[in-house]
């Protein structure tokens, strides 16, 4: 297990390229599942979620291969049992469970368990499966699925309590793409993502309309073919650089990104008083310190609203902003952990309920700190960066699932940061 020291007050300060989307990669390497031909994914980040799906994919059944970013799967004879040790791991094993009921009419999946940022049930997967026919048991923790005549199309609200749900949405579509007649997807979310496996199952020959908006109709088809596709840019990747950049930079370009999924990201850095360039293709950008930042009030939404995935690291930034920032995520009113953690290194944030008050201190101090979740461990390097002396980032683990190489982009960028084994 691992660490991270970061010596904090360096300037940032180059270029780097942004990864493939982790996000977009999981669901587009179950979507493989759904043709028994091989497909291509290229720019899957080498980061730990992403092998246990493919993992996941060989326990199905499926010939996985690797060699850096690009991914050859070919799923020719599958199982439809997800195994528990794989499967809990990570919680978006969840959606091979559209891919698995649609190809061969039955999935048996290990219940997720609880989770740090906050309860996440699978109640709305469930209901859509049901909604498409499915037959839903529960034994000893796991969900069985059956649908031994098919599925059939049907109108179904993805609507949940705190708003649509992304790989709800995802595991809806795919398994109605090979279900008998048009289903309807209300209340769908419309992230990059969900757009970006739409893409792919529409190369795979399905019949989709509406992928990015909150309704999606998709017409069924009998079968679908192996395809090739590249993964869209992460954009909360890239989103976490753009604040380290705005944090402790001196004019740093992000390179293969994606203008308009980085707005809410980018509108608020700007109203936080830094400088934020775009090429004219979208697909470079160059951020830089404002002279006079200032705190502001964010609030998280479904997208195009400000990303629950970026809160806590624009958290990390209104540590040391001036002035009162107000912090509020409506998805994961639990997603608070980074700020214990930042407190010990002189952060003034109040957490209460699902939002936090950051009042900006004019510094941080080192101080050993635990890593929690994905977005919390990116959250404590960011905060790091900017603090005097050197801190260690425990549990490194959990950034390990979502950040391609966090430490060698950081070094490329000048940043002074040591991965070294926990004694
Ligand atoms: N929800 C329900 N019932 C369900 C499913 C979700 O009530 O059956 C609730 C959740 O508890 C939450 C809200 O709906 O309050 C939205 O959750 P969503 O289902 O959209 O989350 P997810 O699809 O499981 C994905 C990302 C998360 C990201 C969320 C929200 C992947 C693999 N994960 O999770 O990413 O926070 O959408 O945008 O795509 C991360 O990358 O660090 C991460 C946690």
């Amino acid at each position: 297990m691992d660490k991270l020291l970061v010596h904090g007050s360096g300037t940032l300060q180059g270029s780097i390229n942004i990864s493939g989307s982790k996000n977009a990669s999981l669901p587009i390497l179950a979507a493989t599942l759904l043709s028994g031909e091989p497909s291509i994914i290229r720019r899957v980040p080498d980061v730990s979620d992403t092998n246990y799906m493919l993992q996941i994919l060989r326990a199905l059944g499926s010939e996985v291969e690797r060699s850096s970013g690009t991914v050859r799967v070919e799923p020719a004879d599958i199982s439809p049992e997800a195994p528990y040790d794989l499967v809990r791991k990570m919680r978006a094993s969840i959606c091979v469970m559209g891919p698995l009921l649609a190809r061969v009419g039955r999935a048996k999946i290990s219940l997720p368990g609880g989770c740090v940022i906050g309860d996440r049930p699978v109640d709305l997967h469930i209901k859509a499966m049901q909604g498409l026919g499915a037959q839903v048991e529960m034994e000893g923790g796991d969900i069985i699925l059956s649908s031994p005549d098919g599925l059939i199309g049907a109108e179904i609200d993805m609507r949940g309590k705190h708003g649509p749900t992304v790989l709800g949405t995802d595991n809806l579509m795919m398994a109605a793409v090979l279900a008998r007649g048009t289903t309807v997807i209300d209340s769908a979310a419309s992230e990059p993502e969900v757009v970006d496996l739409a893409d792919f199952l529409i190369k795979m020959g399905a019949r989709i309309t509406g992928a990015g908006t909150r309704r999606i109709v998709i017409e069924g088809v009998d079968e679908l073919k192996g395809v090739e596709h590249n993964i869209i840019p992460d954009r909360i990747e890239a989103g976490t650089f753009m604040v380290a950049a705005a944090m402790a930079g001196q004019g740093v370009t992000l390179r293969r990104v994606c203008r308009e999924h980085l707005s809410a990201a980018s509108d608020t850095l700007s109203k936080a008083g830094h400088l934020v360039d775009f090429n004219e293709e979208g697909s470079e950008m160059t951020i830089s310190p404002g002279d006079q930042p200032r705190g502001c009030d964010i609030s998280t939404a479904p997208y195009p609203g400000f990303p629950t995935d970026m809160q806590a690291q624009f958290t990390a930034m209104f540590a040391t902003t001036p002035g009162i920032s107000v912090v509020e995520d409506t998805i994961f009113p639990q997603r608070f952990m980074h700020c214990s953690e930042m407190k010990r290194m002189g952060a003034d944030i109040k957490v209460d309920g699902g939002s936090a008050l950051v009042r900006g201190v004019d510094y941080l101090s080192a101080a050993p700190v635990m890593a929690s979740d994905l977005r919390a461990s990116a959250a404590l390097v960011l905060a790091a960066l900017k603090a005097r002396g050197t801190t260690e980032i425990n549990r490194l683990y959990h950034i390990d699932r979502g950040y391609e190489h966090i430490d060698e982009k950081l070094l490329q960028l000048g940043g002074q940061v040591e991965r070294v084994p926990a004694g």
